[in-house]
């Protein structure tokens, strides 16, 4: 069901000190909205996120797992032991993880379908490079990235993927797309997916857009109407930014 979201990926930042004391100070802050607010922190701090945000609207979700059910993948998370601390959403495919862990569209399908076999939501990043948005590329990339990590997945399975458009040339650079870019591209990702499945998955699904979404750019971006809401890193780890942002939606 499509849903007004603002999530905050928090990246490898904040220890778990430092995420109670943001968490105590968001949680006092939170406005009142229709939309559902998220935060990811790193996996060690999931379970105190968790425990602290117990009577919170905050849902507190992942920024990634592995595919597996369990077995030797030292250092790896599965979907259980996600479900089992109360985590029921995760984060998959973020451009950092593409970039800096080699993984590839292949990969993040096995990611996504393990995490709604589960019944989990999955919430799938992808986004374009500088050069193929300079080159023109730009649709395409983005319709082979969807096609490749999404497009075998049956139709019932849409109800639990939410999906972040997030160009990697506007991450943590302070450059955003314009509202109008943000539009042209979640519409061409509707179109895209209404032709592969129909016109009811594609307007039900949630795209949100990520990339120095700040206070200030925060209203006009999600004013346009393919836009649900935004992905927030940086602006997410100042409890009056993220709050603004909150508000903006
Ligand atoms: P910034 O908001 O810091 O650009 O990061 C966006 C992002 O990568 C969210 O996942």
């Amino acid at each position: 069901m499509r849903s007004k979201i603002v999530a905050g990926n928090w990246k490898m930042n904040k220890t778990l000190t430092e995420t109670e004391a943001l968490l105590a100070e968001l949680s006092a802050k939170l406005p009142d909205t229709d939309a559902m607010v998220m935060i990811a922190p790193t996996h060690v701090n999931l379970p105190g996120a968790v425990r602290n945000l117990v009577h919170s609207a905050i849902e507190v979700i992942a920024q990634n797992m592995h595919f597996a059910e369990s077995g030797a993948f030292t250092g790896e998370i599965s979907a259980d032991m996600l479900l089992d601390i109360g985590v029921e959403t995760v984060i998959i495919g973020h451009s950092e993880r593409r970039a800096y862990f080699g993984e590839t569209d292949g990969l993040l399908a096995k990611k996504v379908s393990a995490a709604v076999a589960k019944g989990m939501k999955a919430m799938f990043c992808f986004g374009e490079e500088l050069e193929d948005r300079k080159s023109g590329n730009h649709f395409a990339v983005v319709e082979s990235q969807l096609k490749n990590a999404l497009f075998s997945l049956d139709a019932a399975a849409w109800d639990n993927i939410v999906l972040a458009y997030e160009p990697v040339w506007a991450i943590g650079t302070g450059e955003t797309a314009s509202p109008e870019q943000a539009q042209e591209m979640h519409a061409f990702i509707r179109k895209t997916i209404a032709e592969a499945y129909d016109t009811s998955v594609a307007d039900d699904v949630s795209i949100l857009y990520g990339g120095s979404v700040k206070p200030g750019n925060a209203a006009e971006i999600f004013s346009k109407p393919d836009v649900d809401g935004g992905l927030i890193g940086g602006a997410s780890l100042v409890a009056d930014d993220f709050v603004a942002i909150i508000k903006a939606i």
